[in-house]
């Protein structure tokens, strides 16, 4: 059973840009109570037929989620949507650096679509093009630019992947992040790793074996990063002060209490948590490698699982003869992600059903070129 009788609260809306534009919905959103949106959302996917894909991530809410082809983590969703040439729209229930990734990975025929465009993500506002153009003459000053490979997570803008493609680096995401990290570290000595710390630290300390002092964090809103040229020639991987405000939540005292709480519970958590959590835990991977990790566990067995809500009540509900706990005592959202609702999906569905492009995702050419890059050396990881 999940324990989600706390009362609830949503994290994660932090910087977003795009909730202040105030834009996210141009046009007649049905309201929430209408009974009839299920049956509305279905009859305009019936509508556009073959011309429509719907993506949905694993922290969509339930009732989008049943309307998506294909639901998947940040990396099985990119690999879904460069798969779909022959999909007129795809609508990309997520947030927004999940649909621009979609858009410079389709041709230019297709249409991305965002159903409410204040579906940002925090974290990938803590990393903005000149704040990584300014690290990047730090590190030309201190001598370095050459021997730095730049990764960044998929969590990140599209300029940002695009910076990445243009200095001879990568994207990565939670489930590759580890062989990103071992391709760079062939064509470099070091790494600049953004926007995630947290997945940045865990992924070079747990899985490859660096200590914790090869690693410095690169602070953008100090002088130099706050580092001295001497840090940042020593360290083999520089980590950009940035964070998800949805797992920075998860302490390690949360493990400790679940322990006592539940004999015997597995504690199951995301990258994105901090490196005490991640330490403490006795499984780590992507969303997708959650769900399969739930799926092969035996039946009677406990899990505390630290990641956002929508996907830990869904475990609950998709495995009834295990005990699903949230990580949390206290209980949260990721806020940008629960914008998109079936009001906001029954409008855009009906939207292009009707001929009316709505709420579309575009990336310019240069970008769209240089992210490119950087995502196909991810898709071409091994
Ligand atoms: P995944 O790549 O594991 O789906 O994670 C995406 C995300 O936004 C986690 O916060
Ligand atoms: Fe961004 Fe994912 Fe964290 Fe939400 S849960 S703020 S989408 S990193």
């Amino acid at each position: 059973m999940t324990t989600t009788s706390l009362p609830l609260f949503v994290l994660g809306q932090g910087t977003d840009p795009h909730s202040e534009r105030g834009v996210d919905c141009p046009g007649e959103l049905p309201p929430a109570s209408d009974p009839t949106l299920v049956a509305r959302a279905r009859a305009a996917k019936d509508r556009l037929g073959d011309r429509l894909f719907v993506l949905g991530h694993h922290y969509q809410r339930d009732e989008v989620i049943q309307f998506a082809d294909v639901t998947g983590d940040s990396f099985k969703l990119a690999r879904e949507a460069a798969a779909r040439p022959g999909a007129e729209y795809i609508v990309f229930c997520g947030v927004h650096f999940m649909a621009e990734s979609a858009d410079i990975l389709t041709s230019n025929a297709q249409r991305v679509v965002l159903p409410d465009l204040a579906a940002g993500c925090s974290m990938a506002d803590m990393a903005t093009f000149n704040q990584v153009e300014e690290c990047w003459e730090a590190l030309e000053e201190a001598g370095i630019a050459d021997q730095v490979v730049p990764i960044t997570y998929m969590n990140s803008s599209a300029d940002i992947k695009a910076f990445c493609g243009r200095h001879g680096g990568a994207v990565c995401t939670s489930s590759n992040a580890r062989r990103a990290l071992e391709w760079a570290f062939e064509q470099g000595r070091q790494v600049l790793f953004l926007p995630d710390q947290h997945l940045g630290r865990n992924t070079a300390v747990l899985e490859m074996g660096f200590g914790l002092d090869d690693c410095v964090v690169y602070n953008p809103h100090r002088p130099n990063g706050g580092l001295t040229d001497g840090a940042l020639r020593d360290a083999r991987v520089i980590l950009w002060k940035g964070h998800c405000s949805v797992h920075g939540r998860f302490t390690a005292d949360c493990v400790d209490d679940v322990r006592a709480r539940i004999p015997g519970v597995n504690v199951l958590v995301h990258p994105e948590c901090r490196h005490e959590v991640v330490t403490k835990a006795d499984f780590v991977g992507s969303t997708e490698y959650i769900i399969k990790t739930l799926e092969a566990a035996p039946a009677g067995s406990s899990w505390a699982v630290g990641t956002e809500l929508n996907l830990v009540k869904r475990l609950g509900t998709m495995f009834p003869d295990k005990t699903v706990t949230f990580l949390d005592k206290t209980v949260c959202y990721c806020s940008t992600m629960n914008r998109i609702d079936l009001p906001h999906l029954v409008w855009a569905l009906e939207s292009l059903a009707d001929g009316h492009l709505v709420n579309q995702i575009t990336v310019d050419a240069d970008t769209t070129h240089w992210a490119k890059v950087a995502l196909d050396r991810m898709l071409a990881l091994p």
